[in-house]
Formats: structure tokens, C-alpha cells, sequence
């Protein structure tokens, strides 16, 4: 069985329609015939300074979002980075081979980094793709689903790999990137031309999976759309409408052109209204689900319990096997 790795910020309070059809759809599916982990990364939400409370708030509810949408403990294993040590230990390995203006180049760090000004810049955003590394090559993964916003930090992490294992032996598993290519790219309800974000300026645009329906359908109803009256997929000249078709064909699993069909003839008024329902009547049950995982925090603490305990059987065997080859001499602690 493939071996695959992926990992989410808790950084938002609900995860965003955005968020489920460009990942974690992906991920309910690759559950199925792969040795799936998913790992919520808090310690690279630690980057950007978060209150505690919030924090803490956020990393329980990505894990029921998660589970409320799909993902199955028992067929996957789901965990929480900051429950196991190696992802630091691996990371400063990594850290002492690679090279600073490698890191520096990563196009991330700049863009965050020119954001925020080189004073205000912490050194964990410099070193946040190092960590990520870790993630991946602890896990000896063999493919890692994420979206095309991560390529270069995948490219990193197979050069680190080989890097290593040119240098010190065969221990880490080379990783290749699987760029999910949804025909689903989700777009910003207001500003149909950039990519539905929990950083759009304004939260208008954007789906959160655990508003209300009420919430939702309103949005879904006053989103832009072009001056034309036909429903019709034309990314350039109807963008608004495109997104929209899009949005509904991935949560109906009806084909663009037989939507395209089923509303010749009617306004937009019709139109907006069926994906509206398309949309609440699909996340409403997310919704109730998670918010039922939340009630019972023991539970939800056990089940990720369960999975880092699934996942440190891994993490430390790749750990052992790093510092071997490292020549670093065997300490009663690393029993991998
Ligand atoms: N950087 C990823 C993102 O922002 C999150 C992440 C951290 C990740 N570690 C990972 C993704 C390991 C895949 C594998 O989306």
C-alpha cells in the first residue's frame, strides 16, 4: 500500500468550501486502498501568533471538521503534530543540511515575509519548510496530496531526502508531490477571480463550512455574477457564474454542461438558489456532526490520542534510524 502523508493549519475556526473541494475531499478519498496520515500541524501555526484560547479551540475543531466530513479513524490515521517530539527532532536535522539561501528562496517565505517586514518576520517562517520536511520524510511517505500552492515545498523536501541519503545512507523514502488538480478550483464568491482564502479581505466571498445555512444560502445569493443572463461557463466573461457551476457540479456530482442544460432558459435568481441548496444541504450535516464531536472533547481527545500513538510507531523508527546514521551515539530514549 502507498504510503501517504498530508497536513492542514489549524488556523481558521471552520474549514471553507475552498478548503474541502481543493483537499480534503481528496483526502476522504485516499483513505481507501492507502496508508493515509493526516496530521493537524500546530506547531507550524505557531508561526503566526495566535492566542491561546483560539488556538486550542481551533486544533479540536479541524479535528471534528475533519472527522464530521469524512475522514474515518479507523481507516486513516489522524493526528496532532504536537503530540510527537520527532517532528522537531527530524526538523533541526534537516535544518543543519540545508542550505540558507536555499530556504531563502522559497517563494512562501518571501511572499510572507515581504508582508510583514524582516523585523516582524519570526525565524520559524524561514524554518517552517524544513519542518514540513520532517512531516513527510518521518512517515517514509510516498506521496503527498496538496495543492499547487506547495509544490516547491515538496521539491525541498525530496532534495533534503536524497541529500541525506547521498550522504549518510538509505533512510528516508523520496516523496512525490500528487498536485490535486480538482477540476474544482474554488473562487472567491466576490471576487471570482482569485482563489477562495481565509485571508480574503473580506469573509463575504468565502463558505465556512460551520456557518449556518442561513448564513451560507445568503452568500451563495448575493455572490457577483456578470450582467448576461445565461447560465453558462465562461471563466473569462462569466467568472462569478463559472465559479458557481463549478461549485455545484463538485458537490452534486452533476457534469457542467448538463447543469448548463438543466437551467437554459432561467435566471440567475433560480440558479443561485439550487447551489445555495446544494451547498447547505451538504454541510448543514458536517455542521451538526462536528458540532456533536466537540460536545464530547474526552472522546475527540482519545481519537487523536490513538492516532499519534499509530503514528509515533512510525516516527520513531525513522528518528532511530536518522540518528544511527548520523553517528550519533544511541541514548535509552529512542526505542524505535
Ligand atoms: N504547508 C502546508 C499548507 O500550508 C501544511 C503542511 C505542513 C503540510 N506540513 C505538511 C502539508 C506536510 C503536507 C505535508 O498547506
Amino acid at each position: 500500500m502507498k504510503r501517504i502523508l498530508s497536513g492542514i493549519q489549524p488556523t481558521a475556526d471552520s474549514l471553507h468550501l475552498g478548503n474541502y473541494l481543493g483537499a480534503v475531499k481528496q483526502w476522504v478519498e485516499l483513505q481507501e486502498g492507502n496508508d493515509a496520515f493526516y496530521c493537524i500541524v500546530d506547531l507550524h501555526a505557531l508561526t503566526i501568533e495566535t492566542d491561546p484560547a483560539i488556538l486550542r479551540r481551533r486544533t479540536l475543531a479541524a479535528a471534528a471538521q475533519l472527522i464530521a466530513i469524512g475522514l474515518d479513524p479507523k481507516k486513516c490515521t489522524l493526528f496532532v503534530q504536537s503530540h510527537l517530539s520527532e517532528h522537531n527532532q527530524l526538523g533541526w536535522i534537516f535544518e543543519c543540511i540545508t542550505g540558507f539561501g536555499e530556504a531563502s528562496r522559497m517563494t512562501q517565505f518571501k511572499d510572507k515575509s515581504a508582508k510583514s517586514g524582516s523585523d516582524r518576520t519570526v525565524v520559524g517562517l524561514f524554518t517552517y519548510p524544513i519542518l514540513q520536511a520532517a512531516d513527510i520524510l518521518l512517515y517514509q511517505a510516498n506521496s503527498v496530496p496538496v495543492g499547487e500552492d506547495q509544490r516547491q515545498h515538496i521539491e525541498l523536501t525530496r532534495d533534503l531526502a536524497q541529500r541525506f541519503n547521498a550522504k549518510y545512507g538509505p533512510v528516508f523514502t523520496i516523496p512525490d508531490a500528487h498536485i490535486i488538480k480538482s477540476a474544482a478550483k474554488i473562487n472567491d464568491l466576490q471576487d471570482p477571480n482569485s482563489k477562495m482564502s481565509k485571508s480574503a479581505a473580506s469573509n463575504s466571498g468565502v463558505i465556512d463550512i460551520l456557518d449556518s445555512s442561513d448564513v451560507n444560502a445568503k452568500k451563495i445569493k448575493s455572490a457577483v455574477t456578470d450582467t448576461g443572463k445565461d447560465v453558462k461557463f465562461d471563466e473569462k466573461n462569466k467568472p462569478g457564474i463559472s465559479n458557481l457551476l463549478t461549485i455545484h457540479s463538485a458537490l452534486s456530482g452533476k457534469s457542467i454542461t448538463s447543469l448548463e442544460n438543466e437551467f437554459a432558459g432561467k435566471g440567475y435568481g433560480d440558479f443561485k438558489g439550487a447551489v445555495a441548496e446544494v451547498v447547505t444541504s451538504f454541510f448543514a450535516p458536517v455542521k451538526a456532526r462536528t458540532e456533536e464531536l466537540l460536545k464530547d472533547e474526552q472522546s475527540l481527545l482519545s481519537i487523536l490520542e490513538e492516532g499519534s500513538a499509530k503514528a509515533r510507531e512510525v516516527a520513531a523508527k525513522t528518528l532511530k534510524k536518522t540518528y544511527d546514521a548520523l553517528g550519533l551515539v544511541p541514548g535509552s530514549q529512542l526505542k524505535g
